[in-house]
């Protein structure tokens, strides 16, 4: 479980880019964040595995602290710690296997000279890892070989190879394109839910956060102004996140769905007969 209390951080020169954030994730759950570019999404994610220090308030993996952590206790979290990054972050001249066995150079004892010659437990994890994104048949390909959404999946199966405690993914699928979106983060939510992590994801495409991820978080100017199940995501909230200093305005983008309109009335249940006074209206013109 993933848990955040009260977090705040304040980049080194003055700006405060998050503010008492509050979020708990449980083991299993898609958590999307949404909110402006600039709103704060990404140094949440860094703060989450480390990268950004000096945070204050409680952040734990597990009941590990990860804000009081040591530098070797921080590796030691970091390195179960699944990153996704829009631009995959893969080593393009290495095999798609090397790629993903370097998601257990975190948990070996020393790096050797033999960087790449890794354990059979850990191919067989990488083995595993790559099955779940169905991409065990691309193995020893280069990652330069790789389709933008084939990467992305290698760049899932690196982090599951982690053993993640914790998966975040920051814009994942913001070069690809809209069908490809759809399946990667759709795989990407399934994994998680089947391996019970906790997994946030910063996405820009609300309509597809509200398809895949269980919950959203709405942040705006470092303040989190929604949180809560995709079909809470009103207009209200939408302005609250995306206009807070503009001009309100309607989405009507399907993201909550409308009422399903009435039955027709049964003959029989109509109104009763107009009177003179109260013309009936002909069916349909005016
Ligand atoms: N190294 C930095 N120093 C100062 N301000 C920063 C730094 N990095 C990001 N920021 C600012 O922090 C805010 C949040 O940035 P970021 O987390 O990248 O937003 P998002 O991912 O939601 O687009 C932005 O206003 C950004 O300009
Ligand atoms: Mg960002």
């Amino acid at each position: 479980m993933l848990s955040i209390k009260h977090l705040r951080y304040v980049y080194p020169n003055g700006y405060e880019a998050l503010n008492d954030i509050n979020l708990t994730v449980e083991d299993g759950e898609v958590c999307a964040i949404i909110g402006r570019s600039g709103a704060g999404k990404s140094t949440l994610l860094r703060c989450i595995n480390g990268l950004e220090r000096g945070a204050t308030g409680s952040l734990t993996i597990d009941g590990d602290d990860v804000l009081g952590a040591s530098g070797d206790e921080l590796r030691t979290i970091q390195r179960r710690v699944g990153f996704i990054w829009q631009e995959y972050n893969l080593i393009e001249r290495l095999s798609v296997m090397n790629n993903v066995l370097s998601g257990r150079l975190g948990h070996r004892r020393s790096v050797g000279p033999l960087v790449y010659h890794f354990p059979a437990e850990d191919r067989e994890i990488a083995v595993r890892s790559l099955e779940r994104v169905s991409m065990l048949h691309r193995a020893s390909h280069r990652a330069d070989q790789l389709s933008g959404g084939e990467k992305q999946r290698v760049s899932i199966a690196r982090a599951l190879a982690q053993e993640p405690r914790v998966i975040l993914a920051d814009e994942p699928v913001a070069s690809l394109d809209p069908e490809l979106s759809e399946q990667v983060l759709a795989d990407l939510a399934r994994i998680a839910r089947d391996e019970g992590v906790p997994t946030l994801i910063n996405i820009h495409d609300v309509d597809l956060a509200v398809e895949c991820c269980d919950r959203i978080c709405a942040i705006a100017q470092g303040v989190v102004v929604y949180d809560g199940p995709p079909s809470g995501l009103t207009d209200d909230v939408l302005n609250r996140t995306y206009r807070f200093d503009r001009e309100w305005k309607s989405f009507s983008r399907g993201v909550v769905p409308t009422a399903p309109p009435a039955a027709p009335p049964s003959i029989g249940s109509l109104a009763p007969a107009p009177t003179e006074a109260e013309p009936a209206l002909a069916g349909g013109t005016r």
